[in-house]
């Protein structure tokens, strides 16, 4: 039966990648029934409205989405969709896979999944000024939000993940030494959480500047990490840069009642419609949209092939080779 998909080709190169990747992603076999829609600059051109009724409905309907990279103008403007996605669906968990692909890199053997949580913390959007005499901004202040529900759901989340995926251990990183009410209401339900896993999924914890250190000096040391909102954001382009950077660099943003796979790169304005895209992080994102639908082997298939490609010299430009987006797409498709 056909699976119902929203496709997002999304702007810039966006088009391109997404067009490689439904090609390689139905060479598997799979059979998607792909909504197309449009979001960010392409749907302010059409609708002028960068978050179209008709997408959410779509997306409404579907529960899953692949959605290129989106234009957020600068400034002005209206504001980020794939942020204002997270939020409409309420995508608490954001899941950064970093993989040594290319080999010759620096670390030959990462292999972590970063799970964030994606809906509160620091990034819970309350902040103001306060002003003290004529300054009207003499201070400011950010309101960390951590809620019990809010922190259980993305932890127990990373040890289904866990799961899951046959990983062994899941390391809850945070910094309840010094934020002991907010960093520590989300250690305390973690290692509850943990408690019900115990004898299935190994648990760690580790401060996380100490856990920024060790992931770059002994990265086989995680597995699965799952932290708060911004140690998350900066530990997740951590982990990119240990495996090349995010040219290879998927993410998918889980909620209960909607998945949304994306790139982590942006639109790439300076080689659009020049062939030169490397189309591997939304290919990567369609494969964690496999492992979510339990198409297990049809993403390892993908993986394996897209692996081979690149060890066999097949690469674009990013990567250090000569294919374009094509080239490398029928290359992934030949070894499948
Ligand atoms: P960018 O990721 O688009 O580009 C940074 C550099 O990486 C450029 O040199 C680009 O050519 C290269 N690059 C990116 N993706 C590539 C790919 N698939 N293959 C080969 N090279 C690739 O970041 P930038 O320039 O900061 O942002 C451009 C636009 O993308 C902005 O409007 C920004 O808001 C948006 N953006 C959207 C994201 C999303 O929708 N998830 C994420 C990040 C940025």
């Amino acid at each position: 039966m056909a699976i119902p998909v929203t496709l997002i080709p999304g702007d810039g190169v966006g088009p391109s990648i997404a067009s490689a990747t439904v090609r390689v992603l139905e060479a598997t076999g799979a059979v998607f029934e792909w909504d197309r829609q449009l979001a960010g600059a392409a749907a302010v051109v059409r609708y002028n409205e960068p978050m179209p009724d008709a997408t959410l409905d779509s997306i409404k309907r579907t529960r899953l989405a692949l959605k290129g990279p989106l234009e957020t103008p600068v400034g002005g403007g209206y504001r980020s969709v794939t942020v204002a996605l997270r939020k409409t669906f309420d995508l608490y968990a954001n899941v950064r896979p970093a993989m040594t692909i290319v080999p010759g890199g620096r670390y030959e053997d990462v292999d972590i999944v970063l799970i964030r949580e994606n809906t509160e913390g620091l990034y819970s959007g309350v902040e103001h000024y306060i002003a003290i005499g004529g300054d009207p901004k003499a201070a400011a202040e950010s309101i960390a939000i951590v809620t019990r529900l809010g922190s259980e759901r993305v932890i127990r989340y990373a040890f289904e993940y866990a799961l899951a995926h046959g990983r062994s251990k899941v390391t809850v990183v945070h910094k309840a030494n010094i934020l002991k009410f907010t960093s520590g209401l989300f250690l305390e339900v973690g290692r509850d959480v943990a408690r019900e896993y115990a004898g299935r999924v190994a648990f760690d914890e580790r401060i996380v500047d100490a856990a920024a250190m060790q992931l770059v000096i002994k990265p086989e040391m995680f597995d699965v990490v799952v932290t708060t909102n911004l140690f998350g954001d900066i530990l997740s382009d951590l982990v990119s840069g240990l495996v090349g950077g995010l040219g290879l660099s998927p993410g998918a943003n889980i909620g209960d009642n909607a998945a949304i796979f994306e790139a982590v790169h942006g639109t790439a304005p300076d080689i659009a419609g020049l062939d030169l895209a490397n189309p591997g992080a939304l290919l990567l994102a369609g494969c964690l949209m496999l492992d979510h639908i339990g198409e297990l082997e049809k993403a390892t298939r993908i993986r394996t092939a897209l692996e081979q490609t690149i060890r066999d010299g097949v690469r674009t430009r990013d990567l250090g080779g000569t294919a374009g987006t094509e080239e490398f797409t029928d290359a992934i498709i030949a070894r499948l």
